[in-house]
């Protein structure tokens, strides 16, 4: 309980025989004499631990808080217009009578006006933590739906200043993307369940920067689109429906096993479904994984709504293998005996320092060299472990002259999914080791080779030597040296994870696109240099995050249109 005194700029102290009154959770003041405040005027007083602008329009006599919603500039020396107060500093309007925000994005909290014997009472009730909640949660939505990142953040870290769970907070964003994704569960979501993660495990203010950026990346692509209707329930094959390409039917079947099959056995339907082609460039299986991982984080009772979504995800995503390119890995992969190659025994002593080096290899997919592999005991983790290397030596050896050629439509972010597609099948292995899982692993290697089109077309760069020096890394990559922040991972090992987790939320990409890829590979790069124990996953992260980037494609889809249209010719892959 607090009280303090008066505060009352051109009035008289208030008598000693008149204190504020308070009790658990309310202040009142009594502010002074109606006719010492005109009509059209206001004044501050102090209540409790709030600044409240008194102001007196035609309409009686009004108080809310003094400090803008905006950013706290005072109310008080903003303009007074009839009923509408603006606060100068950004232009934002509210109505004295409620608190109204009708120009801006917050209301203001408005309190309780007592005129008594011709003098003012004001009253501030202190809500409770639940009451502010209550208060905060429509305004989260609204900033959210209208992808105003400053409110979002505002919001967020009110809410969690007043006990909301992180989980619940996020889900707010995810509630509303997740319908209005184009295509079901996409980049944004992935990125936003990788904030989340972050967020979880840390505490107190430190959660705020990965928590905003989980909302901002849901809000920012998915503002002023249509929620689609959910599909009624339905029973059915799940992957017989997404085979066929029937998406309602994939939904509506995805909606019965959210609500009555085991959570074990649905994973299992959906990495099944995920496998069965090397699916949108690698994206399938990750949204996969980061699907469930979500469900890990803010419970099974949000399946009906996220399995909806990763169906439509899974059924419309583009069957890259029955592309002309893929043609001969794809029959290599059929031609196997995937039950054999998920139960071969793991072989302790395995061991071939070669393997890494044929994943490399940029004139053809290694589909045998891993077949080989794992028919000599290597498994699927350590098959995984060398596609991982592969795919962090192409990063840290990746030509910048290509990402800035704009006739070569190849990129960073062209190698940067061998690595999160990686991850992803590692965890669809360790979640389910299956035949579907092994075809998964070697989806993973066909795209370890397909990483190598730009060497294919410019040539081999030498790996490059790192020796490891001890700095600051986050400063060493937000300044874009490339070079100190490599020598500072190797000299840091995993320790250097938060420094680069702090760089890859820190706002240091211009679009969208970019900015999920730092987080993304940041957290499978972590993730992996565990699994593997090499630090050369943080490497290539670190390359990625350090380096300069290509960050807008209008340029290149201008050239590569330009050719199209007059010529007919796709763009070279
Ligand atoms: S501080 Fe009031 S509008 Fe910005």
């Amino acid at each position: 309980m607090t009280s303090s005194p008066l505060y009352h700029p051109g009035m008289p102290s208030m008598p000693e025989s008149e204190p504020p009154t308070t009790s658990e959770r309310s202040t009142t003041v009594v502010v002074g004499a109606v006719d010492d405040i005109g009509e059209g005027e206001m004044k501050m007083v102090k209540v409790g631990e709030r600044r409240v602008a008194v102001i007196r329009t035609a309409s009686g006599v009004h108080a809310i808080d003094n400090a803008c919603p905006h950013q706290g500039y005072g109310l008080v020396t903003g303009a007074l217009d009839g009923e509408l107060v603006t606060c100068q500093w950004h232009n934002w309007k509210f109505r004295v009578d409620t608190g109204e925000c009708v120009m801006g994005e917050e209301d203001v909290p408005c309190h309780v006006v007592a005129i008594e014997d011709g003098t003012i009472h004001v009253t501030v009730d202190e809500p409770t933590a639940a009451e502010e909640r209550e208060r905060l949660w429509p305004s989260l939505r609204r900033g959210v739906e209208d992808s105003y990142v400053g409110q979002v953040a505002r919001d967020s870290i009110r809410l969690l200043a007043n006990d909301a769970a992180p989980e619940a907070i996020a889900w707010v964003g995810f509630e509303h993307a997740l319908p209005r994704e184009e295509w079901g569960i996409g980049h944004a979501m992935a990125t936003a369940v990788d904030c989340l993660a972050w967020t979880v495990e840390r505490d107190g203010d430190d959660r705020a920067l990965p928590l905003v950026q989980a909302l901002a990346a849901l809000a920012e692509p998915t503002r002023g689109r249509p929620a689609r209707q959910r599909r009624a329930p339905r029973a059915g094959d799940l992957v017989e429906a997404i085979e066929g390409e029937d998406h309602d039917a994939a939904m509506g079947i995805a909606r019965r096993l959210a609500a009555e099959a085991d959570p074990e056995e649905v994973r299992r339907r959906f990495i099944e479904a995920a496998s069965m082609h090397h699916l949108s460039y690698g994206h399938g299986i990750i949204y996969t994984q980061k699907a469930f991982e979500l469900l890990d984080l803010v419970g099974w009772d949000k399946a009906d709504l996220v399995l909806h979504e990763l169906a439509l995800a899974t059924t419309w995503g583009t069957r890259e293998d029955t592309l002309p390119y893929m043609r001969k890995a794809v029959a290599e992969v059929a031609a196997l005996d995937l039950a054999a190659l998920a139960t071969t025994p793991v072989n302790p002593e395995w061991n071939d320092p070669q393997l890494v080096d044929v994943l490399l290899d940029v004139d053809d997919a290694p589909i045998a060299a891993a077949v080989a592999a794992l028919e000599a005991g290597a498994g699927v983790e350590r098959l995984l472990d060398a596609v991982t290397i592969a795919v962090s030596r192409r990063l840290l050896r990746y030509d910048l002259d290509i990402e800035f050629d704009l006739d070569e439509g190849f990129g960073w972010l062209d190698i940067t999914h061998g690595l999160t597609t990686a991850r992803a099948a590692r965890w669809a292995w360790r979640s389910h080791p299956s035949p579907a899982t092994v075809r998964q692993a070697l989806w993973a290697v066909w795209l370890c080779h397909d990483t190598s089109r730009g060497e294919q077309r410019h040539g081999v760069r030498p790996d490059p030597e790192i020796v490891g020096t001890p700095g600051d890394i986050t400063g060493l990559i937000r300044r874009g040296d490339v070079d100190g922040a490599l020598a500072a991972i190797r000299a840091a090992g995993l320790d250097a994870s938060s420094s680069m987790i702090e760089a890859a939320l820190a706002d240091s990409a211009g679009s969208f696109i970019v900015t999920a890829h730092l987080i993304k590979l940041t957290k499978a790069a972590i993730e992996e240099a565990e699994a593997t124990g090499s630090d050369l996953p943080l490497l290539a992260a670190g390359r990625y995050l350090a380096s300069p980037r290509l960050e807008r494609f209008v340029s290149r889809n201008v050239i590569e249109s330009l050719d199209f249209v007059k010529t007919g010719r796709p763009p070279t892959r």
